[in-house]
């Protein structure tokens, strides 16, 4: 077989592969949602794509039978949280978070018996347990106006990400939030070292950053001084991301996040070279959910996502408020 016959026969079987999980997804009644992290092919056959706040949304507005969620377990369960009346399905099961692990239910009710009548601002990226003992939750696209909601005499205490908890310090300029040292290794992974040597390498290019890098309090304070370029230096969502690529003018962006997303902004905006900050960040829990999961899933209706119904309408309350805060 030539090179082009190879080719063809792939996408071939790509295109078999995609029919057939559309087709199922019809039987089904499913609406199959994707995170910007998902490889390329889950994001493709998907009906939405998203940010985590973006899919809390669309997952609480479908009218869909069944909410097919390819992402990550905390996403699925928020799903849930909000349709409860819907079956919600993960195409793999062990698809975790190191971020979402960092903190449990437990530790949250010790951290609350230490400072009594403070409010806990849970990011989206927490158990359905650790979500019940919350007040309000919040995403990545809308933390410091969650965290700004909160009256400013009241402890907050914001858990579990230390970066984005230390950004939102600084955005809003608040002295009396506490922050919980979780931390997600992607993100985590992605250095302010790293960012500074590529941007000085390339200096017409853009710098789109996530608020969980480990390199995001960095960047804010490296722009404000000078080290970064700041009109060129940007911290946003994934979603944020995104709508930051259809109107760029720069050349190149260099992005720090999981490297998932440069498929999403690749297809935005073509004109512009998309560059990962770090190639490396890449998170093992997002790549599981392979095409062949994805059709178990359909073809045999697993893995069902469940949450105690008593954790869940505690935790409603929470993600609630965050469906409703300000996005970006
Ligand atoms: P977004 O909220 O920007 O989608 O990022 C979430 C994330 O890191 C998922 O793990
Ligand atoms: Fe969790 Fe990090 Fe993976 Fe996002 S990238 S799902 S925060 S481990």
């Amino acid at each position: 077989m030539t090179g082009a016959e190879t080719l063809t026969a792939t996408a071939r079987v790509d295109q078999e592969w995609a029919g057939e999980v559309r087709r199922l997804a019809a039987e089904r009644d499913a609406v199959i949602l994707a995170h910007n992290y998902q490889v390329p092919e889950i994001q493709d056959v998907a009906d939405h794509v998203g940010d985590s706040l973006a899919l809390s949304r669309l997952a609480a507005a479908s009218t869909a039978s069944v909410i097919v969620f390819a992402g990550v377990y905390f996403m699925a369960e928020t799903a849930k949280i909000l349709a409860p009346d819907r079956t919600v399905l993960i195409p793999e099961v062990r698809a975790g978070c190191s971020l979402a692990d960092s903190i449990t239910a437990e530790q949250v009710r010790e951290w609350k018996a230490e400072h009594p009548g403070a409010a806990v601002v849970a990011y989206v990226n927490t158990s359905a347990e650790v979500k019940a003992e919350s007040d309000l939750c919040c995403t990545s696209a809308n933390a410091a106006q969650v965290v700004a909601s909160v009256p400013a005499d009241r402890e907050v205490l914001f858990l579990p990400d230390q970066f984005l908890g230390a950004y939102v310090r600084r955005v809003t300029g608040r002295a009396n939030l506490r922050v919980w040292a979780g931390e997600c290794h992607v993100h985590a992974g992605i250095s302010p070292a790293d960012l500074r040597r590529k941007a000085n390498a390339d200096p017409r290019a853009e710098l789109f950053i996530h608020p969980e890098c480990g390199c995001s309090t960095a960047a804010l304070w490296q722009s404000g001084e000078g080290d970064l370029p700041a009109g060129r230096t940007r911290v946003l969502s994934t979603g944020g991301m995104l709508e930051a690529a259809r109107t760029t003018k720069a050349p190149a962006v260099l992005v720090a996040t999981e490297t998932g997303m440069l498929h999403q902004l690749r297809k935005a905006n073509p004109a512009v070279r998309w560059e990962a900050a770090n190639p490396d960040a890449v998170c093992r829990y997002m790549k599981m959910t392979t095409p062949a999961a994805l059709l178990r899933c359909l073809r045999e209706g697993v893995t069902e996502v469940t949450v105690d119904p008593g954790v869940a309408s505690r935790a409603r309350r929470a993600v609630q408020a965050m469906l409703t805060a300000g996005a970006r």
